[in-house]
């Protein structure tokens, strides 16, 4: 029973916001009057004591006790003797936890998004180094037009943005306060549920005491956001991976972000890179986990409840070490310009600005210049040539009205530099949102 009753070993965790939940709900009780202000004292000054402990890392915990909020009570109950009992009035574990975890996933929350912060301010800074660096974009992993390695980063930077977002978001709707819902239908105790709330900095108290008991939707949004950010995450490392192998070239990593082979003495595995795309699967599985915890549960609480925190916990360790390591990534990795630039002129990646220099100059419709691009396309293949190395006469033979002023939109810098409409990839729109982003991102702290 104890083995797998026992949660301290991971709810431990939890220690500093027990205390401090309880240090709020004695206070309260103080000011309604239900305990009296001497046995309030020696309860504060006896949590004082076990926080100081907890702090130092001094405090012992013990499995027999299972969870958190036994083992707290039970040494306040050794420090301070009788008072110590007085303290679980108008109280049930039930509230005790849901309170203590809203205050964990928040603090969490706010942590995180520092984290993401600190990533986006990496990228934005490599972006504006970068806004002028011509690489191939791809569709269907296909080189489809030219783009600026500046516009590609700063794509990650919008994506970083909203898991703050959600994250935000999840924040506001957690903060409703639990404490005093007692075990599932309130309590015939006079309490101040308000002041309680607002000493733990929460909104307001939760307005139905069977749901704040049996809720855990700020863990699963907490989730939820957690592996949303995993997924860009992988993404982002992906490319990565792509990007520093030997056939594209794009990227390399210092000796601090790569790894040799035990063998091959030729190689440079990327394998952060590769280890973030995978922990995206750790932070799925704790989403999974419990909705599949949860999703069965008759109101209110029930002992499987006790299993959100390890998925939480471990979604917040994973992420935390994700984001160390890509915005370390993203600070290491070096662009190899010349490369993504012969990249991006293989392929025809200009052809759209064939197609739209004769719909704009020929006045032709965009549908049957795309069709006579694709003869001039053809006829390069069959050169083996670039578009821009064709002669006035190749492209004529597709269209007799085609002069020279064509080969002035083909190189791909120019191809580049003309998407200047908004969100475009031109490097002056890739500096004017690096500044816009300054000021949207990095100025605010969700
Ligand atoms: N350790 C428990 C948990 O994490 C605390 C709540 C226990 N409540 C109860 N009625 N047994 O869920």
């Amino acid at each position: 029973m104890e083995e797998i009753n026992t949660s301290v070993g991971f709810d431990q965790r939890l220690a500093k916001q027990d205390v401090r939940g309880s240090r709020a709900h004695c206070a309260m009780l103080v000011a309604q009057g239900i305990i009296s202000k001497a046995d309030g004292e020696a309860i504060q000054e006896g949590l004082t004591r076990i926080e100081k402990d907890i702090a130092a890392g001094a405090f012992v915990f013990k499995r027999s006790l299972e969870d958190v909020h036994m083992n707290v009570e039970s040494r306040l109950a050794d420090l301070i003797g009788a008072p110590a009992g007085r303290l679980h009035t108008a109280r049930s574990r039930n509230d005790q936890v849901a309170t203590d975890f809203r205050m964990w996933v928040r603090a969490a929350i706010e942590t995180l998004g520092d984290e993401i912060r600190k990533l986006q301010s990496v990228l934005i800074d490599k972006a504006e180094l970068e806004a002028a660096t011509i690489m191939p974009g791809f569709t269907h992993l296909q080189a489809a037009q030219p783009v600026t390695f500046g516009h590609h980063l700063l794509a990650y930077v919008e994506m970083f943005g909203r898991d703050r977002g959600r994250l935000a978001d999840a924040r506001k709707r957690l903060n409703e306060c639990p404490l005093g819902a007692g075990a599932i239908a309130g309590t015939s105790f006079p309490i101040d549920r308000t002041l309680s709330a607002e000493k733990l900095d929460f909104d307001r108290p939760m307005a139905n005491s069977m749901d704040a008991v049996s809720d855990r939707d700020f863990a699963l949004e907490f989730l939820a956001a957690a592996a949303i950010l995993a997924t860009h995450m992988s993404r982002f490392a992906e490319e990565m991976v792509i990007w520093a192998s030997a056939q594209f070239g794009f990227i390399k990593f210092s000796d601090a972000f790569s790894t040799g082979s035990s063998m091959m003495p030729q190689k440079r595995n990327p394998d952060a890179a590769e280890l973030v795309r995978a922990k995206a699967g750790r932070v799925f599985g704790n989403l999974f986990s419990l909705l599949t915890v949860m999703k069965g549960l008759p109101l209110t609480y029930s002992k499987d409840m006790q299993e959100d925190k390890e998925a939480v916990f471990g979604a917040f360790d994973t992420l935390e070490l994700c984001l160390a390591a890509m915005t370390g990534m993203v600070v290491d990795m070096k662009p190899d310009a010349a490369r993504m630039k012969a990249s991006a002129s293989a392929g025809f990646t200009t052809a759209t600005d064939l197609a739209d220099w004769v719909t704009q100059k020929l006045n032709i419709p965009f549908r049957d210049a795309h069709h006579i691009t694709g003869r001039i396309v053809k006829f390069a293949e069959g050169k083996g040539c670039d578009l821009a190395e064709l002669t006035l006469a190749d492209m004529q033979m597709a269209e007799p009205r085609i002069t020279q002023d064509i080969f002035s939109v083909l190189t791909v810098e120019a191809s580049a530099a003309s998407r200047t409409s908004f969100g475009g990839t031109s490097p002056a729109n890739v500096r004017a949102q690096v500044e816009a982003a300054r000021k949207r991102f990095l100025g605010h702290a969700l």
